[in-house]
C-alpha cells in the first residue's frame, strides 16, 4: 500500500480495506452498494446523500451557489447524522436533528446537489468527513469521486455506467416508488444536465479511475450486476470473511 500522502495533507495509509462504486445516477449504485455492504457486514458511505443534504441546509440557511465561502463553512460544521435503523438497509439522515429522508430524495434536490458539488470549497470540506467513513473492517463508497479522490488507494474500483435512456427509465421507477410524481420527458433532460455539469466541473469530475472497471449495467438487471462485482469482489479481495451463510 502507498504510504504518500495526499495533496490536501490527508494521511492515505490505511489497513481498511475499500471499494468504491463510481457512475451517473440510475446506473443501480446505491442498490449494489447496500447488497454488498449488508453481505460483507462493511460501512457504507453515500456520498450523494451527503451533497443532497449540503442542498437542502443551504436553502434552510439561504444561503445561494455563488456564496461558495459560506458553503463551505456551512459544510464544513455541517450538523448531519446518518443513523441506521433496525433494518440494515434503511440509514436515516438526520440535519440539524431534523429526518430529511424525503426532501433529499427529490429531483429538485439532486439538481441542487449537483450545481454545490460543482464548487471546490464545498468538496474540500466535505472530503475529510467522507474519509471519516472509513471503518473497520471494511468500507462501500458510492458515488462519483471515490475512486479517483477520496478513495484513490480503494482495493477494488467499479464504475457502473449505462445508456441515458435506460438510466433515466430506471430513475423514473424508483422515484415513482418512492412518492414522486415525474415526468419521464423532463426526467431524462434533468439527467442529462446533470450528467454534464457533473462530469464538465473543474474539480473532481465523475470519471472513471484508470484502474477502475467499468461495466455497462444497460441490458443487465440488478441481480445480474450484484453478481458480477461480487465475482470481482472475490477476485480482488480474496481475504475477505463473508458473513456466514453467504
Ligand atoms: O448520487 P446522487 O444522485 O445522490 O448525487 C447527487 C449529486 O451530488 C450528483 O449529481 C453530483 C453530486 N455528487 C458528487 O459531486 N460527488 C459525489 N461523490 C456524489 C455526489
Amino acid at each position: 500500500m502507498r504510504d504518500s500522502e495526499s495533496k490536501r495533507g490527508a494521511p492515505m495509509t490505511n489497513e481498511v480495506p475499500v471499494i468504491a462504486v463510481d457512475g451517473p445516477s440510475g446506473t443501480g449504485k446505491g442498490t449494489l452498494c447496500s447488497y454488498l455492504a449488508k453481505k460483507l457486514g462493511w460501512h457504507l458511505l453515500d456520498s450523494g446523500a451527503l451533497y443532497r443534504v449540503m442542498a437542502v441546509a443551504a436553502d434552510r440557511h439561504g444561503l445561494s451557489p455563488d456564496n461558495e465561502s459560506s458553503l463551505a463553512e456551512l459544510a464544513q460544521g455541517l450538523d448531519v447524522r446518518f443513523v441506521h435503523g433496525g433494518d440494515a438497509d434503511a440509514i436515516s439522515v438526520i440535519l440539524e436533528g431534523e429526518n430529511v429522508d424525503q426532501a433529499i430524495r427529490s429531483e429538485e434536490c439532486g439538481r441542487a446537489a449537483s450545481v454545490l458539488a460543482a464548487l471546490p470549497g464545498v468538496r474540500a470540506a466535505l472530503l475529510a468527513r467522507q474519509r471519516a467513513f472509513r471503518r473497520p473492517p471494511g468500507l462501500i463508497a458510492d458515488g462519483r469521486d471515490m475512486g479517483t479522490v477520496v478513495f484513490p488507494d480503494a482495493r477494488l474500483k467499479v464504475f457502473l455506467d449505462a445508456s441515458p435512456e435506460e438510466r433515466a427509465r430506471r430513475r423514473h421507477k424508483q422515484l415513482m416508488e418512492k412518492g414522486f410524481s415525474v415526468n419521464l420527458a423532463q426526467l431524462s433532460a434533468d439527467i442529462a444536465e446533470r450528467d454534464a455539469r457533473d462530469s464538465q466541473r473543474a474539480v473532481s469530475p465523475l470519471r472513471p479511475a484508470d484502474d477502475a472497471i467499468v461495466i455497462d449495467t444497460t441490458d443487465l438487471d440488478i441481480e445480474e450486476v450484484m453478481d458480477n462485482v461480487s465475482t470481482l469482489v472475490n477476485d480482488h479481495i480474496p481475504a475477505i470473511a463473508h458473513k456466514p451463510g453467504d
